[in-house]
């Protein structure tokens, strides 16, 4: 946190860091920001949401900003917000500081007389975010029940990662989000593209510890209620003409909003038993139990490993080996292959603990255990969005066997 200002010049100061002063002391910061196109500054057409506040895009040298004018005390708190917030991992814009400008003095009358007070403007600065996906790419003609639930996806997937965090934004809608396609590294299945919402106005947030369900869901139903004049506003600029969010939307929200929040629990306690990074190691459990079985799963190779060395090992222990010995270059094989491709919605985690629930439910059919390459098989084989080639199948195969033979013998009961 800039504590003191970096450099003061008059009546400015600025707290940015020294990388961007020579760039931004050039603004013409003693006028309001609506008045800036007259001081030969370029300015960028950036579409953006409704606002209360003067927002303004400028473009110098190879530095985009998004400067918005408010109150110094506003300005230096949504800075200091979005620090943690980026602390935090939340997807949020990157906060580059704030200007204060005192604007003098002026008389004020109060109950003991007439007292001079300090008047400051403040300028909130971050950095453009790029590639925004615009509203009319959004919300164009035939915007799908699909499609709208990508977006409404993207959107709660937000909350969770805020709320599990105890972060309350008091002001959750549209228009203070960003959409936007990101290109971001999945674990052990490479990269991919997905679609993220962005907070882009971080004025009312609050961090506390935790928050109570009562304030999460306060949150959700605002969203809900801003839907109204979001849809109002994109109506009027003739972006739509048929209903954003149908009653169906949203109760399709706060579903997925519960179910995903309960996923975040689990995983949360996963992570404190195993002192597994969920989302560095393995990637998200998509589904509520997936914490369950995996935890089962690795209380098995606890119980193998354990047999083997006529010792209790901990579970933490028997993790680390799992992800090491088994989980790593089980995603090492399929990333190999691509594998990811053909089940484009799924994390490392999900494919592996649904691999084993599905040997689980062809063990049940057959009467016996069916074995893990059996069920990996016939899991690749039926369960991807496109057929995978049979020599690749067979290759997958014959690279998972090989590499469950070298595990020690008494693990095999499990893995083969
Ligand atoms: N860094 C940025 N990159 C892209 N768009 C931005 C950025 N900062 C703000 N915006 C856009 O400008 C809008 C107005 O900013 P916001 O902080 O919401 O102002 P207000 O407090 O007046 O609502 C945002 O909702 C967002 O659409
Ligand atoms: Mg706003």
């Amino acid at each position: 946190m800039m504590a003191s200002p970096s450099k003061r010049d008059g009546n400015l100061q600025f707290f940015v860091p020294d990388e961007f002063l020579p760039v931004l002391v050039n603004f013409p910061w003693q006028e309001s920001l609506e008045k800036w196109q007259e001081h030969g500054l370029r300015l960028l057409e950036v579409k953006s949401g409704l606002s209360r506040h003067v927002v303004r895009f400028v473009q110098a040298n190879s530095h985009r900003f998004a400067i918005k004018e408010t109150s110094l005390e506003s300005a230096r708190r949504e800075y200091a917000t979005y620090v943690r917030l980026r602390e935090m991992d939340i997807h949020t814009l990157w906060p580059v500081g704030f200007v204060a400008r005192n604007d003098g003095t002026r008389i004020i009358e109060t109950k003991v007389g007439r007292l001079p007070q300090e008047r400051h403007t403040g300028f909130l600065i971050t950095e453009l975010m790029e590639k925004v996906v615009p509203d009319s790419f959004l919300f164009r003609r035939g915007f799908s029940k699909n499609n709208r639930r990508r977006i409404w996806d993207a959107v709660i997937r937000l909350f969770v990662e805020m709320h599990s965090q105890g972060v309350y934004w008091g002001d959750a809608s549209l228009a203070n989000m960003l959409i936007n396609f990101s290109s971001e590294i999945e674990p052990e299945l490479g990269r991919r593209t997905r679609l993220r919402a962005i907070l882009a106005d971080a004025e009312t947030v609050e961090i506390h510890r935790s928050i109570t369900d009562s304030l999460r869901l306060a949150d959700v139903e605002f969203f809900l209620e801003s839907m109204q004049w979001t849809e109002a506003d994109l109506r009027a600029s003739g972006i739509v003409r048929d209903a954003v969010m149908t009653d169906e939307d949203q109760e399709f929200i706060l579903e997925t909003y519960h179910k995903r929040f309960a996923v975040e629990q689990e995983m949360r306690s996963f992570e404190l038993m195993t002192h597994i990074d969920v989302d560095k190691l393995l990637g998200d459990f998509d589904v509520k139990g997936y914490a369950r079985v995996l935890l089962k799963h690795i209380n098995e190779h606890k119980w193998y490993i354990s047999e083997r060395l006529g010792r209790e090992v901990s579970l933490v222990d028997a993790a680390e080996e799992w992800y090491r010995d088994v989980f790593q270059p089980v995603c090492k094989v399929f990333l190999q292959y691509d594998v990811a491709d053909f089940f484009p919605e799924k994390t490392a985690a999900s494919l592996y603990v649904e691999i084993m629930e599905h040997k689980y439910l062809l063990s049940e059919k057959a009467g016996k255990d069916v074995g893990l390459i059996v069920a990996a098989r016939d899991f690749v084989e039926n369960k991807a969005t496109r057929k995978l080639p049979q020599p690749i199948i067979r290759s997958i195969i014959r690279e998972l066997r090989a590499l469950f033979k070298r595990l020690p013998p008494p693990l095999q009961a499990i893995y083969s």
